[in-house]
């Protein structure tokens, strides 16, 4: 094989592997949202369950990365007073874009240990 053959299978390796890897799973996944499991417990909600997938169809991810969401896992510093004000959840569940937050159930709604 000449050297421009190697490169071009060299190259499509590279793309293979790319997309045999894919997209984390953690996209399509429901996210739990729980660093202030505790002040949950004391309120009487379980954790929040974030359908990533349902979201993600419905808007371009620039809607919320990283304007209102840092993307990893346990980064986003959240809680109810700052969503009531309208940011992170809070942005588009505010009764315009999406229902208002007073549904606690909806959000909270893990149902593991
Ligand atoms: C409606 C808002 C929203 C949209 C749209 C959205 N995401 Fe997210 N994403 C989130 C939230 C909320 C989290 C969880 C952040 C946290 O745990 O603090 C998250 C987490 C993530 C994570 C981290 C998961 C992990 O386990 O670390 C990745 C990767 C990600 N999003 C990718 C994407 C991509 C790619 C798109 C577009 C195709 C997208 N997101 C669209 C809200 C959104
Ligand atoms: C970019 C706008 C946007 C952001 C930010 C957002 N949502 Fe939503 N969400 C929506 C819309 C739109 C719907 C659909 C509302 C409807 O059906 O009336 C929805 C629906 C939902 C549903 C119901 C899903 C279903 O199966 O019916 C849940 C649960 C939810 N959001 C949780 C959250 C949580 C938790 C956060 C913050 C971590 C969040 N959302 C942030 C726009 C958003
Ligand atoms: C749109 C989704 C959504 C709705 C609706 C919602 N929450 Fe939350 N809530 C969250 C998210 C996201 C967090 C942050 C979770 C984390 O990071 O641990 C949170 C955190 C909390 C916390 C802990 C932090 C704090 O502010 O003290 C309490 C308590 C809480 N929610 C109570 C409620 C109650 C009570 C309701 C109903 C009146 C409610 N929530 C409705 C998404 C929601």
């Amino acid at each position: 094989m000449n050297k421009k053959g190697l490169l071009t299978l060299l190259l499509a390796c590279i793309a293979w592997s790319m997309v045999m890897a894919g997209p984390s799973s953690a996209e399509y996944a429901d996210i739990v949202l729980d660093n202030k499991i505790e002040s949950m417990k004391k309120a009487g909600v379980k954790a929040v369950v974030f359908p990533h997938w349902f979201h993600r169809i419905r808007f371009k991810c620039k809607a919320c990365h990283e304007d209102i969401f840092i993307l990893r896992a346990g980064a986003n510093d959240i809680n109810m007073t700052k969503i009531m004000e309208g940011e992170f959840c809070g942005r588009c569940h505010n009764g315009m874009t999406a229902w208002e937050p007073l549904y606690c159930d909806r959000c909270h709604s893990y149902t593991g240990k």
